[in-house]
């Protein structure tokens, strides 16, 4: 559709950058931090790109003022960032730290003080080891009590503060990478069924919390962020527009429907019954997962590209095991479903040289459908460009592919706007460089350089990019000059 005129972003649009904990805070055993699943799984040799852990990442924990005042002199309105469930309960339950909820009060503190508003993940990946130890995380249900309790206890320290809050960030691609893949922890593959079993698990965790929340803040907000990629069929075939149907309900809606609607979504489940790898459901699950949807505030999407599929036939391609963490552009392979779908590439649209699809109208494509299948707020919780950055002889960092990303993204999203999405939030992925999980310190998403590499001995200094400033500028003018 095209407009006479565009509305514009509204009044009060919250201009914002995210980052998580395990990512970019360093101080991995410091003040009483407990260890966590991701501290164990990148000792594993092989696991990370050249063994590149989070020990140190990009100090921000103890140069959160650095940071935060730099986010300041750019104009930034909402800093997402996520805590750390090991510093707050080393052993995932129990007593509690109070060095670790300082840590976050004094950084939430900080960003009030310069008037930009903290939007708290709660759980961005980082697992109390004990847990895993204990009763092995998210496969079984003890943890759903575990981890709504962090949650309340974090929602009545900081809830007074903090009006943005995230239940879980990706659960798609943690469950996904972690079960499927072998390529998080705990590094499993092909394990279906234990995936829909740990999928609901967490979706009762994010129910529970999201209740127990609005009890204690009804006027705050909630929601979880979901890694949403929508799909294309490959042409008008009709099998590989089915496929089409069977990828957005296989790899979206069966997420998004749950934190949406409360509910799975029918054709998925049948598929899962008549493979016996549906989830076990307590009496209670279904009218759970339906009061949350009626509770929260908004869809998070952390948008990154859309896929093309077509029809996969049953002695088909299956999910892979391996990804491109490299950057050698075109390593990565075609996966699927046997019997459903595999992707293939998109002759429309380029990549980055991790082999994602550039698709700024994907992220149209999200917020249209959001409102028309949920009618939900949106908050964008993450967006952005990997690329590799060359720091110039005089020490500037000059990223025009970085701002040309991020601008075709937010004229997209401007027309989103102006279709009737109630968007609140754009942040870009990341504020500063971080650690990418599987790929190191050479992905760079920041706007910020941050002096850190393979070698894990980086001085650490922080340098604005070009793209630090073009930024400064859209918020300057709400959007308008890009
Ligand atoms: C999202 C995650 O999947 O994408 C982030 O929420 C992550 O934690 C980001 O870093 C980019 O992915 P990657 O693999 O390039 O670091």
């Amino acid at each position: 559709m095209v407009y006479k005129e565009s509305k514009g972003f509204p009044e009060g649009f919250l201009w914002g950058s995210a980052s998580a904990a395990y990512q970019v805070e360093g101080a991995w055993n410091e003040d009483g931090k407990g260890r966590t699943n991701w501290d164990e799984f990148v000792r594993i040799p092989g696991k990370t790109f050249k063994g590149t852990n989070g020990d140190v990442a990009v100090d921000h924990y103890h140069r959160y003022l650095e940071d935060v005042r730099l986010m300041a002199e750019m104009g930034l309105k909402t800093y997402r960032f996520s805590i750390a469930w090991a510093r707050i309960y080393p052993e995932g339950r129990g007593e509690v730290n109070e060095a670790g909820l300082k840590f976050y009060e004094d950084l939430i503190d900080e960003c009030l003080k310069y008037g930009i508003e903290p939007m708290v993940t709660i759980y961005h990946w980082d697992l109390p080891l004990a847990l895993d130890t204990a009763y092995k995380g998210w496969e079984d249900r003890q943890i759903v009590d575990d981890y709504v309790n962090y949650a309340v206890t974090l929602f009545k320290r900081f809830g007074s503060k903090v009006k943005y809050w995230i239940t879980m960030n990706e659960q798609n691609v943690f469950t996904t990478l972690g079960w499927m893949m072998a390529l998080h922890p705990p590094g499993k593959a092909y394990d279906m069924k234990t995936f829909f079993q740990v999928n609901h698990h967490a979706n009762i965790a994010h129910a529970k919390t999201v209740i127990e929340f609005k009890k204690l803040f009804p006027e705050g907000n909630i929601g979880a962020s979901f890694a949403y990629g929508p799909s294309y069929a490959k042409d008008c075939a009709p099998d590989n527009v089915m496929a089409h149907l069977d990828y957005d309900d296989f790899r979206n809606y069966w997420w998004m429907d749950v934190y949406g609607f409360g509910r799975y979504p029918k054709s998925t489940w049948n598929y899962l019954v008549s493979q016996g790898l549906e989830p076990k459901l307590e009496a209670e699950d279904k009218q759970l997962m339906l009061e949350a949807a009626k509770l929260v505030d908004f869809m998070g999407v952390n948008y990154y590209q859309t896929t093309v599929v077509e029809n996969n036939p049953i002695d088909g391609v299956g999910i892979s095991t391996e990804m491109n963490t490299s950057g050698q552009k075109g390593t990565a392979k075609s996966q699927g479903i046997p019997g459903l779908f595999k992707d293939t590439k998109n002759p429309f649209l380029a990549t980055t040289d991790w082999d994602w699809t550039i698709d700024p109208m994907g992220l149209r494509v999200c917020c249209r459908t959001i409102t028309s299948r949920y009618d939900l707020p949106i908050v964008i919780s993450e967006n952005g460009l990997g690329a590799f950055d060359k720091v110039e002889a005089d020490g500037s960092i000059h990223d025009p592919y970085r701002i040309a990303y991020l601008k075709a993204h937010i004229e997209e999203l401007k027309k989103a706007v102006d279709d009737g999405s109630e968007v609140w939030a754009y942040c870009t992925w990341s504020y500063t460089d971080l650690l990418s999980w599987l790929n190191g310190y050479q992905k760079r998403y920041g706007f910020v350089y941050v002096d850190q590499d393979e070698t894990m001995e980086g001085s650490l200094n922080r340098t604005p990019k070009d793209s630090y400033y073009w930024y400064k500028k859209v918020i300057e003018t709400n959007g308008e000059v890009l």
